[in-house]
């Protein structure tokens, strides 16, 4: 439990660091300030008051006010409540295990990935492969690729607000790369001692080649060789559980989303 308190403060620290919060009872909204990535509502910080369908819908009315998305996000065990209250009103809600690294299982050294800086020209490319790989979700290998990557890359002010986490070490980027180009990719987002990887994602066309794993063990010792103790994620579903169990992560809990369906 004490671990997952840690991600609970983790949670909602690292919105802060782009948002700016809106408190609606035992809800906490972050209105994301500098045109970057939309963030969710969550149960306030260390409250274990319990959460109703009004809260809820309360929130859902100013996000929609503001033009965000209706997203919410809660770790299963401390804010049991939670889920009920997002059913109730009307929301989809899926479960994703929470893992947390236990000790790297194999070298992390794979020529094939790089760090990739604030002012790499292939960073819109990178997130180009971020956009196709969770467009193509599950695991299998699939027809998109470098084409589909090119299509969907990132340009102007989201771009410019990647750039300026990157430059203030609060997202750090990773990448596998191809003689054409980047085709699998991962972040960190480091906050005091406790970083969460986020956005792994491999075009379909690279898949089961070991680049999603590479990728994964970059970025976990990246964040160990920068002062981090612990370093999580969470995983969309088994399958990819088991990718990173692989990698020496181990299962703690469980991150819960909800959105409208
Ligand atoms: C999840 C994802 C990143 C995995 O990427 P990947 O590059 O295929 O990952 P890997 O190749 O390291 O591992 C995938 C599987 O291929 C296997 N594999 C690795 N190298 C292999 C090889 N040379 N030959 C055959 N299989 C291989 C791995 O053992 C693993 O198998 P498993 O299902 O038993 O765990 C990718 O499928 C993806 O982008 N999915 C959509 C987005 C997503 O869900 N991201 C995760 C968010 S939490």
């Amino acid at each position: 439990m004490t671990e997952l308190l840690q991600l609970e403060a983790y949670f909602d620290a690292v919105p802060r660091t782009a948002a700016r919060t809106e408190t609606y009872g035992p809800l906490t909204l972050f209105v994301t300030i500098d045109g970057g990535w939309p963030y969710y509502a969550r149960p306030g910080l260390g409250l274990d008051a319990s959460i109703t369908a009004a809260d809820v819908t309360k929130v859902r009315d100013r996000q929609r006010e503001l033009g965000l998305p209706e997203t919410f996000e809660w770790v299963a065990e401390l804010s049991p409540s939670m889920r009920e209250a997002a059913e109730e009103a009307g929301l989809r809600v899926e479960a994703h295990p929470i893992l947390v690294l236990d000790q790297l299982s194999a070298d992390p050294v794979d020529d094939r990935v790089r760090r990739v800086t604030a002012d790499d020209p292939d960073l819109g490319r990178v997130r180009g492969v971020q956009n196709v790989g969770f467009g193509t979700p599950g695991t299998a290998v699939g027809a998109a690729g470098a084409t589909e990557r090119d299509t969907a890359a990132v340009d102007g002010e989201p771009l410019d607000a990647l750039r300026a986490r990157i430059r203030a070490h609060t997202t750090v980027v990773y990448a596998a790369f191809d003689p054409e180009g980047p085709v699998a990719a991962g972040i960190h987002q480091p906050v005091g001692e406790v970083t969460e990887i986020v956005g792994v994602a491999t075009l379909p066309s690279a898949r089961r080649r070991g680049l999603g794993a590479a990728v994964t063990r970059a970025l976990a010792a990246d964040a160990l060789s920068s002062g981090v103790r612990t370093v999580f994620l969470s995983a969309g579903d088994q399958d990819v559980a088991r990718l990173y169990e692989h990698v020496g992560f181990r299962q703690v809990g469980t991150a819960m989303t909800g959105e409208p369906a």
